[in-house]
């Protein structure tokens, strides 16, 4: 027997326990996709949204890779993002980093190589550029300064977006954020306010860099 076979087990008895309690629970999740929110996290296994929302995963919509990057060469983060805006309406777009990162530490520990060198590479340009502020502080002071800016400028990245800009001079209502989650509290923190606009996007952006 399968060593996931447990795995199939837990769906069965998951699915068997909606099912009793709302009949027609599958029936309309099959009928409708109409999340709220685009969300752009980390991989990391414990910042998974819907479990730090406290919210259906149904309600949404979600990209995650390491460290949580937004790379404008990046076909798969692109598309998402235009999917979520143009097909799905999603109202806000989270951009959210974390405490204890791996990716984060990587960088700056130096220690990354291979395909995670090449996909980081924006953060260790990130991380030379506030090198000062960097010195004196702990490893974790550390990794948290630059988990947060790395969150500034992702959002930058997603507000720089063709689909972003597009919406914003459509008129359309969208707005995109910058949150950073503490692993070690459970808390999220909003780093930026509802950013509306691509004026406001500009403030950031002269604001940070
Ligand atoms: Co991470």
């Amino acid at each position: 027997m399968s060593e996931l076979h447990e795995l199939l087990c837990r769906n069965f008895s998951w699915a068997d326990k909606i099912k009793s309690r709302s009949p027609d629970f599958f029936k309309n999740l099959s009928e409708r996709h109409r999340p709220k929110y685009l969300w752009i996290g980390c991989s990391d296994s414990r910042t998974a949204p819907d479990r730090l929302l406290d919210l259906p995963s149904e309600q949404i919509f979600v990209h995650r890779n390491i460290a949580n990057m937004v790379h404008s060469d990046d076909a798969s983060c692109m598309s998402v993002i235009q999917y979520a805006v143009d097909q799905l309406k999603v109202d806000h777009i989270v951009v959210c980093g974390h405490s204890h990162c791996g990716g984060v530490r990587a960088v700056l520990e130096e220690q990354t190589s291979g395909p995670i060198d090449q996909w980081l590479k924006p953060l260790s340009v990130l991380k030379t550029s506030i090198a000062g502020k960097l010195k004196q502080a702990s490893l974790n002071e550390r990794s948290v300064t630059l988990a947060e800016l790395n969150v500034v400028k992702q959002v930058t990245n997603v507000c720089k977006s063709a689909t972003v800009q597009t919406a914003w001079e459509m008129g359309e209502k969208l707005s995109v954020h910058g949150w950073i989650f503490d692993v070690s509290t459970g808390i999220l923190k909003d780093l930026l306010g509802d950013i509306t606009s691509a004026r406001s996007a500009a403030a950031v952006k002269e604001q940070y860099f």
